[in-house]
């Protein structure tokens, strides 16, 4: 026993990290657990906290790592794995580098400059995954554009094809979107990249991707449970009765029962950090599980209710929410 338990854990440290990883359509293999690097708008934090904390999640065990063209911090990601790969920590095979498309390159023509652009920034050769950031398009004064998202999939197949990233999918694209989009094109999407946290917990929209293999990436994982403490936000909280209870029963925080709770339901969590320690305690997630019941009573939370409620784009063609 303790022989399959050893090698287990050796596989682990040389091919996986800390995370399991979960099966893409594709052949591709996902870690389930995602650094964020995405700072926010309003009050963003400072770009120069995320060569950092890239480079502690690796050291943490990290083997995913979430960015975007327009987060404007491509090239910390790259120096903070450029720094992990120096020190041995890791080589790039054992990474899993996520970037995505920003809203003004949905020609097809611009998909794979844009991503080239964005391999430039990481100084990497290859993204594991490049994701459709919005289904909206928009002309590079931010004005509505109505390019289909059907013909920015042209050029994501592209950029598979020329073997500038591994696997292609999606964000925040919505049910009717999905079916459009599998109807209509030779690679199915392998990713959809959403908001799903206890209050917006996405049941439907989050089967259906699985259906249909496509697997989710949950962002804003927290909701409303850490910041954002406005007046009106919706529970819970970090210090919620429920969330407690189930945390002080396996010895963890509030914070890691929810991305527990988003890792028992298949999905892959994103969660955000700057901060050493709890970079490591967002991926400290493997030495337990939430039972059926705990899954189902946090789920409770749910109040469709959005952390990410872009405002000003509702009139866009393909607006999803
Ligand atoms: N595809 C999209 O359209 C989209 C949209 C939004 C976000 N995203 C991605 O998803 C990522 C995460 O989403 P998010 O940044 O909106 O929200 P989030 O990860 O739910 O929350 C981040 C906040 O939680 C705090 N925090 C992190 N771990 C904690 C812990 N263990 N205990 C207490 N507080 C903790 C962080 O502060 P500290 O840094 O101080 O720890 C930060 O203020 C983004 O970074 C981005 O990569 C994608
Ligand atoms: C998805 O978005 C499109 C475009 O705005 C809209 O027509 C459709 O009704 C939406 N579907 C769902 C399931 O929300």
């Amino acid at each position: 026993m303790w022989r399959v338990a050893v090698l287990a854990c050796f596989v682990t440290m040389v091919f996986g990290g800390k995370a399991p990883t979960i099966d893409l359509n594709d052949g591709h293999k996902i870690p389930v657990v995602a650094l964020g690097t995405g700072r926010g708008t309003a009050g963003a934090a400072p770009i120069d906290e995320v060569r950092d904390a890239v480079f502690w999640a690796i050291e943490a065990g990290y083997r995913h790592i979430d960015t975007a063209a327009v987060y404007g911090d491509e090239e910390q990601v790259g120096q903070g794995v450029a720094d992990a790969i120096k020190k041995s920590l890791v080589k790039r095979e054992e990474l899993f580098i996520t970037t995505k498309l920003w809203n003004d390159k949905h020609a097809r023509a611009s998909v794979v400059p844009a991503l080239r652009e964005s391999l430039a920034r990481l100084g990497l050769d290859y993204v594991d995954l490049y994701l459709i950031h919005f289904p909206i398009a928009a002309k590079s004064d931010g004005s509505p554009d109505d390019t289909d998202y059907l013909d920015t999939w042209k050029g994501m197949e592209e950029a598979k094809e020329l073997g500038l990233a591994r696997s292609i999918g999606v964000s925040n694209f919505n049910a009717t979107q999905i079916d459009r989009l599998v109807a209509n094109s030779k690679v199915k999407p392998a990713v959809n990249q959403i908001e799903v946290n206890p209050t917006l917990t996405q049941e439907p929209l989050v089967s259906h991707c699985q259906d249909l293999g496509i697997a989710v990436m949950a962002y804003s994982p927290f909701g409303f449970l850490v910041t954002r403490k406005t007046a009106d936000a919706p529970p819970p909280r970090v210090d919620d009765p429920t969330l407690v209870r189930i945390a002080q029963k396996y010895g963890k925080n509030a914070a890691q029962i929810v991305l527990r709770y988003l890792v028992d339901r298949g999905l892959v969590p994103i969660p955000k950090s700057a901060n050493k320690d709890r970079i490591a305690q967002n991926i400290d997630l493997f030495d337990f599980e939430l039972t059926k019941e705990e899954v189902a009573e946090i789920g409770k939370f749910n109040k469709n209710v959005r952390v990410i409620h872009p405002t000003g784009w509702e009139k866009y063609p393909n607006y999803p929410f």
